[in-house]
């Protein structure tokens, strides 16, 4: 690589909680970062306005570019004009539950994509390291500990399109010589994680609760067990796959697991609520099969990435509910301001 040219990383799925804290972390780094963006008929670049800079200013290291996974030839076309040395595949149709009720979409996105994708980088041959989002769902059924070695065993439509995800990507690097690696990711959250999943579900009425705001959540099953890290310490894990000497694939966890009563207690807990006053059952919540128990044997991102996770469950509880907190507060101070105003 030439010395004055900074690495250029392209990120599928930039504008989602993943995308938004790799983009930091490869700026921070010096890369100039190339983001795919969906085109939306609201802004849908939440979680990186703040990393952006008008593409006009001089250094600018960010630069979006419309685009969908479902469309192979602008694909292709990305590829071949950005260059880049590195492309992170983190789009998806990402929720489990919500692939129940769009099957045929899911598998579209999150299974087809990642080919889309990879005959992208074959057809404009391109030598870019490639990282593929793989799941910890892949494992589904299988009890845990789960490392790289454990079948698969997907429990629904998006664990099944991440499993051909999966083979895809071990496939065109052993067939094509693609350096292509797989993170295998157990569940990350972070105050940035989607409103929908169940630990920022938790979080965001924990709240609303403790403000006055709201008095009940209704919840599914409470029995399912997670490995629960923290999104920004994962996607350094994924940077340090694509500088490892050889693709491989690798396990991503904290090796501890909780339930999701568990985080219910802990993010109640710390604002001195008892979960039980508030929470109740909704069976349109469950899912129609369901993974039991998720919990990750990190050893092998251990010794060769020298990777350890350091926020642990109930830290992040913590660090969940206060972001959203904090969050109300500017919200309600917004809220005050307008009718002020008006
Ligand atoms: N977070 C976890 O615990 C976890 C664990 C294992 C694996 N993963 C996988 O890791 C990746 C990142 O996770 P995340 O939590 O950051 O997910 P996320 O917040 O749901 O973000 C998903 C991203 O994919 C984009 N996207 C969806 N469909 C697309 C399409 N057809 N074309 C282009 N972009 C599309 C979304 O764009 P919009 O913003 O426009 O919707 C968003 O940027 C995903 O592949 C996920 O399945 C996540």
């Amino acid at each position: 690589m030439n010395n004055t040219q900074p690495m250029r990383a392209l990120i599928t799925g930039i504008t989602g909680q993943d995308g938004s804290y790799l983009t930091e972390l490869l700026l921070e780094k010096g890369y100039e970062v190339h983001g795919l963006v969906r085109r939306s008929s609201t802004f849908n670049t939440d979680r990186i306005d703040h990393l952006y800079v008008d593409p006009h200013t001089p250094g600018a290291r960010l630069k979006l570019h419309f685009a969908d996974l479902t469309d192979a030839s602008r694909l292709v076309t990305l590829i071949d004009t950005i260059q880049p040395h590195e492309v992170y595949n983190l789009a998806a149709q990402s929720h489990v539950r919500v692939s129940f009720d769009e099957p045929e979409y899911t598998g579209d996105t999150t299974g087809l994509g990642t080919i889309r994708l990879l005959e992208a980088i074959r057809a404009a041959g391109s030598d870019a390291r490639f990282y593929q989002a793989s799941s910890s769902e892949m494992f589904g059924a299988t009890p845990p500990p789960q490392n790289e070695e454990t079948p698969f065993y997907p429990r629904s439509p998006y664990g099944a399109a991440k499993v051909y995800s999966y083979w895809i990507t071990k496939n065109y690097r052993e067939a094509y010589g693609v350096f292509a690696s797989n993170g295998i990711l157990f569940n990350h959250e972070s105050p940035r994680r989607g409103d929908t999943f169940v630990t920022r579900k938790i979080t965001r009425a924990v709240a609303r609760i403790a403000a006055g705001q709201q008095s009940e959540l209704f919840m599914g099953n409470l029995d399912a067990v997670r490995d629960w890290g923290y999104a920004p310490e994962y996607v350094e894990a994924m940077w340090r796959m694509l500088q490892h000497d050889e693709p491989d694939d690798f396990v991503v966890a904290t090796g501890t697991s909780y339930t999701v009563r568990d985080f219910l207690e802990l993010s109640f807990g710390h604002v001195g609520l008892d979960y039980r006053d508030y929470v109740r059952f909704d069976e349109r919540y469950l899912r129609p099969t369901e993974v039991d128990a998720l919990i990750g044997d990190f050893g092998k991102a251990q010794d060769r990435l020298g990777w350890t996770p350091k926020v642990l469950t109930p830290r992040l509880a913590q660090i969940m509910v206060e972001a959203d907190q904090a969050a109300l507060e500017v919200e309600g101070s917004r809220y005050v301001d307008a009718v002020q105003t008006a």
